[in-house]
């Protein structure tokens, strides 16, 4: 069959009408969105509340509003297809019901995808400029995760505390500490102090220095180049002491604070994604956590850079 030049208007004209004939009936097609009740909405100040509802509340909530060009398909399935998994991970309306560590672990999460620049998707921002987070809009969630606290200020009683207490830390190594199991059933690392420092990180909110080191097994596998996935055996451990400056403005490693450790084994760990965690607190080393839950904390703390088989330090240049 030849079409003739005269119908040519004519084809097109059908082929118009089909194609809105198709976009018509797709309108039809619609998952349903709804916004059920929020029974356990997040209890936050109210200015954290505004950033989280200007940026993140439309998918990760149950007042999703959408706008009159989200409505229309294709559109909406992609809106229906975010909406529906942004819930699943994390739902504003919803999370009051979760224990408070696993909510605090998926703020930080919240916090951690932001200022990573994953969220609110790219994809969004594109078509809802306002929903972008401004650094002020950053700083105020942060704020509210980690207030800041004064810096402590230059004092000699606290000064000479921190030695003696560092002097009976040093005499004590090599005798093996009375140490009570944490609450996941993890025994104390003994000699993690004689492992080499792998990292050291500063934090100016709460003014705590931390010392990150690892056991022959992390720094074996950093040699090989072998850290992701870790091997099992590796075993890393975080310390912490408060910055202590001394009157000529120095900062110096105060009070010890806590040690925290994550010790890979794939099969012995695989409910917390392949890592034992535990911490021991102060001087006493008391270990942390109420129960064997306190595990939510930490797997959704470090769950942002399970990309990186859920380890935050990157070693020193050097070691590798
Ligand atoms: C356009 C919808 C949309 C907006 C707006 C949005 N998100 Fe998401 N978010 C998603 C989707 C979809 C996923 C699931 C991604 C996946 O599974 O790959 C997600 C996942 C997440 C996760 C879990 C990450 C993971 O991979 O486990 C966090 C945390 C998160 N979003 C935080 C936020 C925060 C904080 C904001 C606001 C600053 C925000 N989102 C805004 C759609 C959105
Ligand atoms: C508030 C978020 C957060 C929580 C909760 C958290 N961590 Fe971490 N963790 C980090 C960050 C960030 C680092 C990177 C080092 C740094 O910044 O000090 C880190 C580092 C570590 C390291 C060194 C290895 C690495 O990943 O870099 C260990 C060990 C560790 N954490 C153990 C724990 C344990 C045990 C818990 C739970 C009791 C826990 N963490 C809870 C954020 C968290």
């Amino acid at each position: 069959m030849t079409i003739e030049r005269s119908s040519l208007p004519r084809v097109l004209f059908s082929l118009v009408i089909i194609g809105l004939l198709v976009f018509l009936a797709a309108q039809f097609v619609r998952p349903a969105i709804g916004n059920p009740p929020a029974t356990a909405e997040l209890a936050a100040p109210p200015e954290v509340k505004r950033v989280l509802r200007n940026s993140c509340y439309n998918c990760h909530s149950n007042e999703t509003q959408l706008a009159w060009f989200d409505q229309v398909a294709p559109a909406y399935w992609i809106a229906a297809r975010d909406v529906k998994m942004a819930r699943s991970h994390l739902n504003f309306s919803e999370i009051a019901k979760l224990p408070a560590a696993q909510q605090k672990g998926l703020l930080w999460e919240a916090v951690n995808q932001a200022q990573l620049g994953a969220m609110p998707l790219p994809s969004y921002l594109a078509l809802h400029p306002h929903a972008r987070l401004s650094d002020a809009d950053l700083a105020v969630l942060k704020n509210y995760l980690n207030p800041p606290s004064p810096a402590p200020a230059p004092d000699d009683k606290a000064k000479t505390a921190a030695d003696e207490q560092y002097n009976h830390w040093i005499q004590a190594s090599g005798t093996k500490l009375e140490v009570q199991l944490s609450p996941n059933g993890i025994a104390y690392p003994q000699d993690w102090k004689n492992w080499k420092a792998i990292s050291t990180t500063d934090r100016f909110d709460n003014h705590t220095m931390r010392i990150i080191f690892g056991n022959d097994v992390a720094v074996r596998a950093i040699a090989e180049h072998r850290i992701n996935p870790w091997p099992d055996g590796t075993i890393f451990a975080k310390s912490a002491w408060q910055q202590q400056p001394d009157a000529d403005g120095n900062t110096r490693a105060g009070a010890f604070l806590q040690v925290e450790f994550m010790i890979k084994d794939s099969a012995k760990y695989a409910s917390t994604r392949g890592w034992g965690y535990a911490r021991w607190r102060g001087m006493d080393l008391k270990p942390y956590g109420k129960d064997a839950g306190f595990t939510a904390e930490c797997v959704g703390c470090h769950n942002p850079v399970r990309h990186n088989d859920y380890v935050y330090t990157f070693p020193l240049e050097g070691l590798q």
